[in-house]
């Protein structure tokens, strides 16, 4: 009888824990039904050692002409439920065919996670992060990855490695591509978008992607910008600096972390403890999954943090780690550390919870073929709306760094065009680096964007004049040729796009190879030049701007680059864009940002011939383009600012007026800087934008509300908390062209 009644009861709490189910959390932060808790212990408690080491494993699909492909010795993995997830592999039917053999043909059918670098789009390709982020349009840079996670999981991906949140000071670093620039302020804003466009209200959404933020931590500042180099750094600074954008991502409910290759004093990432665990997961709260980059486990051994894999394995388990990529680290060592008794069960078991929540989480226990759906591969990929966006996107990513003469917009009385230079006619370029599943066929060159823009009264001529890389010089003479029978001209020229990205640190970020000659014959002729540069990075073009009347900074624009750039080109779209990396006048310059302190001697532009104070004797401070700089075929003019309090809030107001003859947009930039404190303070911090479009001849008349606590900054102590005194707080156009009103807050 009492046991009937026990039965009984213990029915009912199952059946109150099922029906009570809660979703109520933020996607990505963890958080899954009490049904799917108990579903994911009574599989704990089922599991092997051997199969809960599996799902801490991460391989990797191979690639041959036909596309990804998985090694027979990770099927057999999957099979014996020893591979919990796999990177580089989509497509409908690809992915399904490995699905299956996780779900039909393993012990425990536990259904398998796929992640891709999904970047900057999937298929179609939207411009490179750091473009994007010179739109400083948040709603846009959101959108592009709401329909990267769209395509991707038309194509059975359920993961990306993204957002890249890495903030910048180097321009040598190849990778300051795949970021938001150098401002951490924009860079949080940005890095919150990103997470919210990939994974939506709901992960268990079949359109919605799980997003992981990297590389944790501080990986955007190695010494001289070279891949894989040393980080060091003051404590204030990692905490001031390098740390927000990843907690923006964690404060978003982003489901998944991606430590870094790269250590902070001394420890690398992979084995730190005190980031991993006491910052990220109990101070910070993340509740998400941990994943190393590419065999980083593995790397701990050059780094000489451990004698051998074993101990790599140890030191990363130890630190939080919960899932080993690519490096097979986990799954050959973590049994016999268990038995040595050198790490726990409760360990393995909690990395393993952290996975498999993320697994419920997208809803692959209800149905592991979610992400498999044909007709969406067939009809939600490279749709011409995904096409349209595209388009506007790149307009938008654009940024006009000169424009003497009014060069630009190409005058409508232009008959003859000659477009020249190495990326003129360049598919394979457009893409950017991380290009995910982008086909360059299908990438519009620029030559073929101005080509679809212009009427039959306008004649195209096109020479490429030399390669990107290259010393040869043969084809100076047609060029010549070209521009000569032009009434004008377009140089198009810059880096390879393998040129940024993973492991493409340079030295010399100048235009490679015999550009700048090609650039000084072209502009000789004294005909009308605008010059369309294509890269990945800030460069130091100092050259070209002197030669160059007009420059317009494309990036790589995607699939659409070439239409969006035409659009620009022939003035469609007025030019909105505004660097968020600081372009240095050389790299000696380097690391060259707008919000740097004004130490005890600094130089006054006033007084050019002060000695002793702190300053280049072979090149001025200032650098070639600031920070927030880009200009519009209009002009805008600044009055009127002033500031107030009212308790707890800040008001600055400033009027703008566009004294041009064209509608344009403007990115209105507010800095603050804190004039006095217990620690010195940058010259200047963003601390908000809005972008407005203001018509013609019209005035705008903007707000800008701050809190009091934002005008927090990290002490000693590692507290944030602000201190009253005296703000200078500035608006205007960009970094170095404002207005300023000083005002004293009280707490
Ligand atoms: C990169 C990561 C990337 C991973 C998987 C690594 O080499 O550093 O950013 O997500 O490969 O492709």
């Amino acid at each position: 009888m009492l046991n009937v009644f026990k039965l009984k009861s213990a029915i009912v709490l199952w059946m109150i824990l099922i029906t009570s189910a809660v979703c109520s959390q933020k996607p990505g932060d963890q958080g899954i039904s009490s049904s799917d808790k108990v579903k994911l212990e009574t599989l704990l408690n089922t599991m092997t050692l051997d199969e809960k080491i599996g799902q801490l494993s991460l391989f990797s699909s191979g690639w041959d002409v036909n596309g990804p492909t998985l090694d027979d010795n990770y099927k057999r993995l999957i099979r014996e439920g020893k591979a919990g997830a796999i990177l580089n592999a989509y497509t409908v039917d690809y992915v399904r065919s490995l699905q299956r053999i996780a779900v039909e043909e393993s012990r425990l059918k536990i259904p398998l996670i796929f992640g891709f670098d999904v970047i900057h789009g999937h298929r179609t390709i939207f411009p490179v992060p750091l473009a994007q982020s010179c739109s400083w349009d948040l709603a846009s840079i959101e959108e592009s990855e709401r329909i990267a996670a769209l395509e991707a999981t038309a194509e059975g991906l359920n993961w990306t490695y993204a957002p890249m949140v890495d903030i910048t000071r180097d321009p040598r670093w190849g990778r300051v591509v795949e970021g938001a620039g150098e401002d951490t302020w924009l860079g949080c804003k940005i890095a919150a978008a990103r997470v919210h466009g990939f994974q939506g209200k709901d992960l268990k959404d079949n359109h919605t992607l799980l997003a992981c933020a990297k590389h944790f931590a501080a990986y955007g500042a190695p010494q001289a910008g070279r891949e894989y180099n040393t980080v060091d750094m003051s404590m204030l600074s990692l905490y001031e600096w390098y740390l927000p954008t990843y907690k923006a991502c964690v404060d978003a409910g982003v489901g998944s972390i991606m430590t870094s290759f790269n250590e902070i004093s001394g420890v690398p990432s992979t084995s730190n403890k005190w980031l991993l665990t006491d910052l990220l997961r109990q101070s910070w709260g993340f509740k998400g999954f941990i994943v190393t980059d590419y065999t980083a486990i593995n790397e701990l051994i050059p780094h000489g943090i451990a004698t051998d894999l074993e101990e790599a394995a140890r030191l990363a388990l130890n630190a939080g780690v919960d899932m080993d990529m690519q490096g097979s680290a986990y799954l050959n060592s973590l049994a016999d550390l268990l038995r040595n008794k050198k790490i726990t069960m409760k360990q393995i078991d909690d990395a393993v919870s952290a996975v498999l929540r993320a697994k419920f989480q997208l809803g692959l226990f209800d149905d592991p073929y979610r992400y498999c759906n044909k007709e969406c591969q067939e009809k939600e990929v490279m749709t011409p709306q995904n096409q349209a966006f595209a388009r506007k996107f790149v307009a938008e990513s654009c940024v006009l760094l000169k424009n003497q003469k009014q060069t630009l917009p190409i005058p409508a009385t232009v008959r003859t065009i000659a477009l020249i230079g190495p990326l003129a006619d360049s598919k394979k370029d457009m893409l950017g680096n991380w290009s995910a599943a982008g086909e360059w066929e299908k990438c519009v060159s620029l030559l073929e964007g101005i080509r679809n823009r212009v009427n039959h009264e306008v004649t195209v001529i096109y020479e490429k004049g030399c390669n990107i890389d290259d010393p040869d010089k043969t084809g100076f003479d047609n060029a010549l040729k070209a521009a000569s029978s032009a009434d004008y001209i377009i140089l198009a020229v810059g880096e390879e796009r393998e040129m940024t990205g993973e492991a493409s640190s340079r030295s010399n970020i100048d235009l490679p190879g015999v550009q700048n000659d090609l650039a000084e014959i072209i502009i000789g002729t004294g005909k009308l030049v605008a010059v369309v540069l294509f890269n990945g990075r800030p460069l130091t073009i100092t050259k070209l701007n002197t030669l160059a009347p007009a420059i317009l900074e494309t990036w790589y624009g995607g699939t659409q680059a070439g239409n969006g750039i035409a659009d620009v080109l022939f003035g469609d779209y007025n030019p909105s864009g505004k660097l968020t990396m600081t372009f240095p006048r050389n790299t000696g310059q380097i690391p060259i940002f707008y919000n740097s302190k004004n130490t005890g001697r600094p130089y006054n532009p006033e007084k050019p011939d002060e000695v002793n104070v702190s300053r280049y004797t072979d090149v001025s401070n200032d650098p070639l383009f600031p920070f927030g700089y880009g200009l519009s075929y209009t002009s805008f003019a600044y009055s009127d600012l002033h500031a107030d309090t009212t308790g707890d809030k800040l008001s600055i107001h400033v009027q703008v007026t566009n004294t041009g003859k064209r509608d344009g947009e403007e990115v209105v930039q507010l800095y603050v800087q804190d004039k006095v404190g217990s620690i010195t303070r940058p010259v200047k911090e963003l601390k908000g934008f809005q972008k407005v479009m203001i018509k013609s001849g019209e005035s705008k008349s903007l707000t800008f509300s701050l809190d009091k606590d934002e005008l927090s900054f990290y002490h000693p102590d590692l507290k944030k908390y602000w201190e009253p005194g005296e703000f200078v707080f500035y608006v205007g156009t960009n970094s170095a062209e404002t207005l300023s009103k000083s005002i004293t807050v009280k707490h």
